[in-house]
């Protein structure tokens, strides 16, 4: 495949990264999870898509609380996902194909069986202390009014010591004391470890929940309900930007690594929060996720907004880098409103995703349109699930198993699969969508192998042509070399568009058109849903 590679390439701006969900993959192994040697088998079709790099959530060593996020031994990777040899090799194989490994690296807290935290635990005299967040409580009651994520006071009264420790998730995930002066070199020798290793970046887990206040004032009260509190003592704190910095110093000490920070900022889409912690030179990440794509409402208009927000926030040298689901969200496929056409909304989305300004993500099994899964009650896994059932199912439903044929299990596992897979894995799997050319994932394959032509797609000036306004979002591409126009229908009429400018074109990727070359984009009839990528002749 001829990909333009300038020497100013660089994979985590310009390439495209897969999120790998580790347990739902591939399971090699018969005991119905996923891990490392499934992830190495399905390599091959990583390449194939067209992807420079993945992001797996956690296999240290954990007691699976939280599923991997609740970290007992970082230098270790859990049995349940395999050995460091299997893991060795993964990341000798994928360098070998020419791709990156990103690791996710939760930093806020550890898991309770941790060893430092079971020290810390023992009594209040012991130099691991401090590596926690300990305080008395208040008259019988917790030091503060500070919630936890997952619900409840984040403090858990320790009967022993009598003091309370600070929990920002479950009670199972202890938060770590940054402001200590030993931890944070002690925690980076943990990071060291895996860049020694040739590990090429790191996903940082809730970073912006890293720095607490050092007075411990309660956090302020929505409409006067403790359940609702905005998290300024909390969340977002100037020091975890300092903190950050730090973890970036780290990073460029070696070549070519990246910092990936997960921040969730209120309201959904704070983007000015976010671009914080933004690059501008040495300082910050590299990338942060910006979730206001995800939650964008159907709307050419909307998305426009978002994007150009996004990108007005963005600290000169930061990069932008765009996602459309996760782990812990609902699948995106699912989000487009209205039963009909999810399909056709899911190629727009997907099209938007790889063309627009950024570092496009894939969350597994976006490709082929993978939907919500439906969970039973007896088969919750996650605890948020069982916690809120029937509030709330929890995210078992975005993490169900990867369709990979319509055979057992769709392929994933010859075991007892961890979560049911999803009902309609018989006729939506990678093997069928390979062999129908019109299928998404022939569309991811596609605009990715357009993106990895056209340099533009991938480090060009984004230029607004249309704002949504009328339904279609269009948008140019721009670098020394070529000028690429992406044309974005979100709505399911037909539209006649005449562009300004007296420019021609050709058809680079069409979810409606076959090769089309024509003088003037002028009555050009737009299909419903389209979403195309010309190249323009001036
Ligand atoms: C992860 C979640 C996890 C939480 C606590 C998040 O942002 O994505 O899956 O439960 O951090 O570690």
């Amino acid at each position: 495949m001829n990909k333009i590679k300038d020497e100013t390439w660089i994979w985590w701006k310009h390439g495209v990264i897969y999120h790998i969900y580790p347990r739902s993959f591939q399971d090699s192994d018969g005991d119905g999870i996923g891990d490392i040697r499934g992830i190495i088998r399905r390599l091959a079709y990583l390449k194939e898509l067209g992807i420079d790099g993945i992001w797996i959530s956690p296999m240290y060593r954990s007691p699976m609380v939280d599923f991997g996020y609740d970290v007992s031994d970082y230098r270790e990777i859990d049995p349940v996902f395999g050995t460091m040899g299997d893991f060795r090799e993964l990341l000798a194989t994928a360098h070998g194909m020419g791709i990156r490994v990103i690791l996710d690296m939760i930093l806020n807290h550890t898991s309770s069986l941790h060893p430092w935290f079971i020290e810390s635990a023992s009594s209040a005299e012991n130099p691991k202390r401090n590596w926690y967040i300990w305080k008395d409580g208040a008259a019988g009651r917790p030091p503060n009014n500070w919630n936890s994520a997952y619900g409840g006071n984040a403090w858990k009264l320790d009967e022993k010591t009598g003091q309370y420790y600070l929990h920002s998730f479950f009670e199972q995930q202890p938060d770590l004391n940054w402001r200590d002066p030993e931890l944070p070199g002690v925690f980076f020798e943990e990071m060291k470890f895996w860049l020694d290793m040739g590990v090429d970046g790191f996903r940082l887990d809730v970073i912006n929940l890293i720095a607490k206040d050092k007075k411990f004032r309660s956090n302020p009260l929505v409409f006067g309900i403790p359940a609702l509190q905005r998290h300024v003592y909390t969340r977002n704190r100037k020091w975890s930007v300092t903190l950050v910095t730090r973890i970036r110093e780290l990073l460029d000490l070696y070549d070519e690594r990246v910092s990936i920070a997960e921040i969730y900022a209120p309201p959904p889409g704070d983007v000015k929060t976010v671009a914080r912690y933004l690059a501008k030179g040495t300082n910050g990440v590299h990338l942060a996720f910006d979730f206001s794509l995800i939650f964008s409402s159907w709307n050419a208009h909307s998305y426009f907004r978002n994007i150009t927000k996004w990108y007005e926030s963005l600290p000169g040298g930061g990069w932008p880098c765009n996602v459309l689901s996760n782990h812990d969200l609902l699948r995106s496929i699912d989000r487009f409103p209205w039963h009909r056409d999810r399909e056709a909304k899911a190629k727009v989305a997907a099209t938007l995703l790889l063309t627009m300004k950024g570092t496009p993500f894939i969350y597994y099994g976006e490709e082929i349109g993978m939907h919500n899964g439906s969970i039973r009650r007896k088969n919750i896994r996650d605890p948020l699930g069982k916690r809120y059932w029937p509030l709330f199912s929890g995210r078992d439903k975005a993490r169900t198993p990867m369709q990979w044929n319509p055979g057992l299990n769709g392929g994933f596992t010859g075991g007892k699969p961890w979560l049911p897979l999803n009902r309609d894995t018989v006729h939506r799997n990678v093997r069928q969508q390979e062999g129908e050319a019109s299928s998404l994932l022939n569309h991811y394959r596609n605009v990715i192998r357009v993106r990895r032509i056209h340099s533009s797609l991938q480090s060009g000036a984004w230029i607004p042509a249309l704002n949504g306004k009328n339904g279609i979002l269009a948008y140019y591409r721009v670098n020394e070399r070529e000028r690429l126009l992406v044309i974005l229908n979100f709505t399911g009429r037909q539209k006649i568009l005449t562009l300004p400018e007296h420019t021609g074109g050709k058809v680079l990727s069409s979810t409606h058109r076959g090769y089309e070359e024509f003088n003037y984009f002028q009555n050009v009839k737009i299909e419903a849903f389209e979403a195309s990528v010309w190249l323009v002749i001036e």
